[in-house]
């Protein structure tokens, strides 16, 4: 079965936004091999250096270029806005088939305070990747965990991560790449379909931010992965 190796060097589209140069930085921190990809070479070199300056003392691998040069990598995550992320996927598609792609774009919108889910025509933001580029092996994950605490690369992030993909050898390298993180715990949650649901729920979570002043994350009970 497919599974995540150490080898495996991952490359990140848009990740010059909060959530994927805090998941570029929490990957390097964790010692994998990651490439931040922006349209603009030098806005990914930009953030490159602002989060190897932000950690002088971790010894961080990261490289940067445009977003065709993280497609390249041997799994690649999608961190764009929702109404980008097909987009951005099938203007990469040729690198893309045969890989392991998870996307971490949820379809919002707010409104004033409200954070409004929206309904992409396929359901999820994921499941049109999926149809975009069929070659790949799309997974949906990370959709919950706050950026600003998984910038943090000093402190864990206590949270589980909902994952779910059509693909087996997908759900498995996006679980293992999340396990690699301190304190997240990956959880299998099915097929693509169930992605629409997850992406959905960040509203709520954001919601609750804004009512409680706070960052939420998600944990379940009455999980035990010893079983
Ligand atoms: N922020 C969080 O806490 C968090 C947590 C979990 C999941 N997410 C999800 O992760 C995704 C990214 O979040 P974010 O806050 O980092 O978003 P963002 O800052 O709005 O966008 C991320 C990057 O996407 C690129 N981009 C923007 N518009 C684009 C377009 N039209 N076409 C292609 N690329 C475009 C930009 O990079 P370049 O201009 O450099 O190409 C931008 O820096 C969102 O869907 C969000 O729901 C966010």
């Amino acid at each position: 079965m497919y599974r995540y190796r150490r080898d495996m060097e991952i490359g990140l589209l848009g990740a010059t936004g909060p959530a994927g140069r805090a998941l570029a930085a929490r990957l390097a921190s964790v010692g994998c091999d990651v490439t931040i990809g922006s349209r603009s070479k030098y806005r990914a070199l930009e953030v490159r250096d602002e989060i190897v300056s932000a950690w002088p003392t971790h010894d961080l691998m990261i490289k940067a270029g445009e977003n065709s040069a993280a497609a390249q990598r041997e799994i690649v995550i999608i961190a764009t806005p929702w109404d980008a992320a097909a987009g951005t996927a099938s203007s990469v598609a040729d690198h893309l088939g045969g890989k392991v792609v998870i996307c971490m774009s949820n379809a919002l919108q707010k409104v004033g305070d409200e954070f409004l889910p929206l309904v992409p025509p396929r359901g999820s933001v994921s499941a049109s990747v999926q149809a975009e580029v069929p070659s790949a092996f799309v997974a949906a994950g990370m959709h919950h965990v706050p950026a600003n605490e998984l910038a943090n690369i000093e402190q864990d992030v206590d949270s589980d991560v909902l994952v779910c993909s059509d693909h087996s050898s997908a759900t498995l390298v996006a679980m293992d790449l999340v396990n690699l993180i301190p304190g997240l715990r990956a959880l299998d949650a099915g097929h693509l379909s169930n992605a629409m649901a997850i992406e959905a729920f960040t509203a709520v979570l954001l919601q609750l931010n804004v009512r409680y002043k706070t960052r939420a994350a998600v944990k379940f009970t009455g999980i035990d992965l010893a079983d």
